[in-house]
């Protein structure tokens, strides 16, 4: 069955693609002597996207003192890898978004879980002094894309599988490999290889539910790994299923935390929560 679903994988010839916007600018930042006029041209050429990265920089995801009015400025203020960030965030979205077919699943309860997963690793991230610069952010939102790409081309396998998550009140990771043997970590994570996207964020996608601290950005796997956990304890969205699963123990080892620094930052995390319904309205 496996290898039927790979098969199917590699055949797909209409994957979503990222906007030019995604593709000028990764270029564009590989030198980091580009003038910020250069950038914000290549981010202005798409008025849709740039409306959105402005709209995005003045949520109170960034919670600015003072409305930022053009890509520019925002380069100045926020510097030119903060709008990387935000222009793969938006990328993802304008590939990604747009509705469901299958009933049985719930797209913008999707994405809830997805953006809180990734609110949660930023705070986190920020807290313990890793992975900064929101990568935590980019990495929740993506960690589980394979789910997406079986809602666009895999309906009577998605069926299966939420099914079966119903009836026996199993996890959907654990109902795909009974079903398909194979998991949207490892569809996503082909994905994410035909996005060229940013190694570190390929790893996660692929890893977050197998995590080795021998991997090479086992930093924020882990994260991801607990960020989607506890996305799930705090009920943001769903991520297909409604099981907290315990948090695997080297996790804890890899972040340089225990289960009991979290109760200290409980009320921190859910005001950063509130900001999950927010932005996904802003961002789909
Ligand atoms: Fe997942
Ligand atoms: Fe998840």
């Amino acid at each position: 069955m496996k290898t039927l679903i790979l098969d199917r994988l590699y055949g797909i010839s209409d994957l979503p693609t990222l906007p030019t916007v995604f593709l000028n600018v990764m270029r564009l930042m590989r030198d980091p002597n580009t003038p910020i006029k250069d950038l914000a041209n290549a981010v202005e050429s798409d008025p849709a996207i740039s409306m959105k990265i402005l709209k995005l920089i003045n949520s109170s995801f960034y919670g600015l003192a003072r409305t930022v009015d053009s890509v520019q400025q925002a380069i100045v203020l926020l510097g030119a890898n903060t709008l990387k960030n935000v222009v793969i965030s938006v990328s993802i979205f304008k590939a990604m978004g747009g509705q469901s077919t299958n009933s049985c699943f719930n797209r913008e309860a999707f994405w809830q879980h997805s953006i809180g997963c990734g609110l949660i690793a930023r705070y986190l991230g920020n807290r313990i002094d890793c992975e900064r610069d929101e990568q935590g952010f980019i990495a929740g939102v993506i960690h589980d894309i394979g789910k997406v790409v079986l809602d666009r081309y895999f309906n009577h396998e998605l069926a299966d599988i939420t099914r079966l998550v119903k009836e026996r009140n199993i996890s959907f990771y654990r109902a795909e490999l009974e079903t398909i043997g194979i998991t949207h970590a490892e569809i996503g994570e082909h994905l994410a290889e035909n996005w060229k996207l940013p190694e570190n964020l390929v790893a996660v996608v692929g890893q977050h539910h197998n995590f080795s601290p021998d991997s090479d950005h086992a930093t924020l796997t882990a994260l991801i790994h607990l960020s989607d956990i506890l996305a799930r304890k705090y009920k943001v969205g769903s991520g297909g299923d409604n099981l907290v699963p315990e948090v695997d123990p080297l996790v804890w080892q890899t972040l340089n935390l225990e289960p009991g620094d979290l109760d200290a930052m409980d009320e921190e995390l859910q005001n950063e929560l509130e900001k999950s319904k927010e932005l996904r309205d802003l961002l789909l």
